[in-house]
């Protein structure tokens, strides 16, 4: 570690009171500036709803939400209180936004503060909402899709989760690629949000969906489309613009080690590119499974297949899990903090308890990737 936590709270505190948030997109380095991202909606969106999209820019959808409105006392017992949250113009405005929330039971340094990000409550459960809404609308900006164009995407399933809802609202058609060992809830989301599902063989993990994906696209180059989330920029760039500020907020500043497992390492890319970006001292973890451990939605990649987006300078370290850690957080988290999360969000939280029983003092944030209820067909949570 480089230096001491308290030390890094303070310095941190005196920067970046003054960042603006939601963060225009002009303000990402070489990024351009993006004003409507709504001008070429697919026909079967209906004038209504065409109308309120288009009013809105894209830092719309990663604004935190309104102001509370006051409202009138109704009666009697019945207080402003109710109806706090506001009415949205669609489903996908719910992405971003989400909590961070204090471990009570299970840290054991009492000068550590432990958050969780809890990405599980994004509208189609994981981290991968976020970078599935900005891929789709910068690809539209680009113009590169149109409702005949198929999208198709490699995906071990979050983010395939994720594409499929937002495609369902936008009207675009999508074919899902992801080894046939991915969980059976995932695939059943994916096509009850209207995506097709290939499955392509187990033994050749991954690697063998992105090959059959790739080898789709080159031949069929005018009926099908891939954000290719290893390679596509606007994957990070959604946690850079939203992930990344909403948890220096949250933790009013204090935040000093940011834990992540890395699948696409979009997350722990543009996370780490903000606080880089704005000179904040935070210790950014990466976590990865150990040889032979096998947790869904994150990798140890062979070299030739390292995501084109990670840059290994944007990691300070990288700690291994097994599988059996991360499955022992994950069912202690459900059981001592009440927070019900699959197994990398469990690896996550394995390596911040770790740091947190290392270091003197300090304000851990580690990322709750997605929720437990996907893993319902697995060993997880059967004890
Ligand atoms: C369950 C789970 N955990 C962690 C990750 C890693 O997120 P990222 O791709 O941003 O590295 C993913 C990515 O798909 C995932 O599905």
């Amino acid at each position: 570690m480089s230096l001491n936590s308290s030390v890094r709270s303070a310095k941190n505190s005196k920067k970046l009171d003054s960042v603006p948030y939601p963060i225009s997109l002009s303000s990402v380095p070489s990024y351009p500036a993006i004003k409507e991202p709504f001008d070429t909606l697919p026909n079967f969106i209906n004038r209504d709803n065409r109308s309120e999209l288009t009013k809105r820019s894209l830092t719309h959808w990663f604004k935190p939400p309104y102001p509370r409105q006051p409202q009138p006392k109704l009666s009697q017992g019945i207080d402003s209180s109710y109806g706090t949250s506001h009415c949205h113009p669609n489903i996908l405005s719910l992405i971003g936004n989400t909590p961070l929330v204090k471990l009570r039971n299970i840290v054991p340094n009492p000068n550590v503060t432990v958050y969780a990000k809890m990405e599980s409550h994004n509208p189609a459960g994981s981290v991968k909402d976020r970078p599935a809404l900005n891929m789709i609308l910068q690809a539209r900006q680009r113009k590169i899709l149109n409702p005949q164009t198929t999208l198709i995407e490699p995906t071990s399933g979050n983010t395939g989760v994720g594409l499929a809802l937002v495609a369902s609202v936008l009207g675009y058609p999508l074919e899902l690629v992801m080894p046939e060992n991915a969980t059976s809830e995932r695939s059943k989301i994916m096509k009850a949000f209207g995506a097709k599902v290939t499955l392509t063989p187990a033994t050749h993990e991954m690697e063998g969906a992105i090959d059959y994906a790739h080898e789709k696209v080159n031949r069929l180059s005018n009926q099908y489309v891939m954000l290719n989330q290893f390679a596509n920029p606007d994957n990070y760039l959604a946690h850079y613009l939203s992930t990344a500020p909403e948890i220096w907020y949250q933790s009013h500043n204090s935040i000093t080690h940011f834990v992540s497992a890395m699948g696409t390492t979009g997350t722990i890319m543009g996370v780490s590119k903000f606080f880089n970006k704005h000179q904040l001292d935070v210790e950014i973890i990466g976590v990865s499974p150990t040889e032979g451990s096998s947790i869904p939605g994150i990798r140890r990649w062979p070299k030739a297949y390292l995501p084109k987006i990670f840059n290994e300078t944007a990691v300070d370290k990288t700690c291994d899990v097994s599988i059996m850690q991360a499955t022992t957080m994950a069912r202690r988290l459900a059981l001592e903090e009440g927070i019900f999360c699959g197994t990398s969000a469990g690896g996550a939280a394995h390596i911040a308890i770790e740091i947190a029983s290392k270091i003197e003092s300090g304000v851990i944030v580690f990322i709750v990737c997605d929720r437990g209820d996907r893993y319902l067909s697995t060993d997880l949570f059967t004890y």
